[in-house]
């Protein structure tokens, strides 16, 4: 019986073993490299944004560049609510030229951390710079409260997603509509009658579900440290069937 109850125990401690193995090697985020999309992702409602990072190649092109620019980005970041909040047509009506514009003009080329945009000399260029216009982003600040201004729309810097070099990502709850695109004097600035409701962006209606890959792995693996007497015994048992 003593030794029935040894020979299970080393078992155990065996599989137990094994198991810790397998949970090692399971592939772990490679801590150092910066990776834009899982920063979006975990904030949960920039669905639109990664869409458009991504069809405007912007999503490899930030990444790779964060490699080699030394003045590293910043991102201002609207949600999807924000995008859901622009008049209907505002973001369909744009050419796929001037939606990369729209998009780069979110992007700074340098590194700002939040108190930096408070003492930032005024216009900030973007990535959308050079081209006809400034492109540029003006930033007001009082206290802790940063404010940023496109001259068509201000709105607060809000919710840092990250702030350490070489990336600063920060939401905006409105989209940052560029003057050169939505000024006055553009006529993308006032669409002409509300288009049918398939013009509105609609993937950010599914952008809530949260991922449910992560919390199961955080689960199992707290079940598993938390194994009991009676567990052990099972995987036990388990682990002999199996391997015999
Ligand atoms: C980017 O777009 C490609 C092609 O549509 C798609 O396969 C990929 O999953 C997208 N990536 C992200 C992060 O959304
Ligand atoms: C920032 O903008 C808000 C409106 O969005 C305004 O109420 C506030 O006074 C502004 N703050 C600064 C520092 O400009
Ligand atoms: C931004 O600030 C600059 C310099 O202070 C000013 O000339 C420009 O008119 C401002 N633009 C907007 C859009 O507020």
């Amino acid at each position: 019986m003593a030794f029935a109850s040894l020979t299970l125990i080393l078992f155990t401690s065996f599989c137990l073993i094994l198991r810790a193995q397998a949970q090692a090697q399971a592939p772990a985020p490679s801590s150092g490299a910066v990776d834009l999309v899982a920063i979006l992702q975990k904030g949960g409602q920039y669905t639109t944004l990664i869409r458009l990072l991504n069809e405007s190649q912007q999503l490899t092109q930030i990444q790779s560049q964060l490699k080699s620019n030394s003045q590293g980005f910043t991102l201002f970041a609207p949600t999807d609510n924000a995008f859901q909040n622009l008049k209907s047509g505002a973001l369909n009506g744009l050419s796929d030229e001037k939606k990369v514009q729209l998009i780069l003009y979110h992007v700074t080329p340098k590194y700002y951390s939040l108190s930096d945009l408070l003492t930032v000399s005024n216009p900030v260029r973007t990535q959308a710079s050079g081209s006809e216009g400034s492109w540029g982003l003006n930033f007001t600040g009082q206290g802790n409260q940063v404010n940023v201004s496109t001259g068509v729309v201000e709105t607060q810097v809000n919710n840092a997603l990250r702030q350490q070099f070489p990336l600063a990502v920060y939401q905006v709850d409105k989209v940052l509509l560029p003057a050169e695109l939505f000024g006055a004097k553009s006529p993308a600035a006032a669409p002409k009658s509300p288009k049918s409701s398939s013009e509105t962006p609609t993937v950010g209606k599914a952008g809530g579900a949260p991922s449910p890959s992560g919390n199961a792995q955080n689960e199992n693996g707290a079940a598993g440290r938390n194994v009991g007497f009676g567990v052990i015994l099972g995987v036990g048992l388990f682990c002999m069937g199996v391997l015999s």
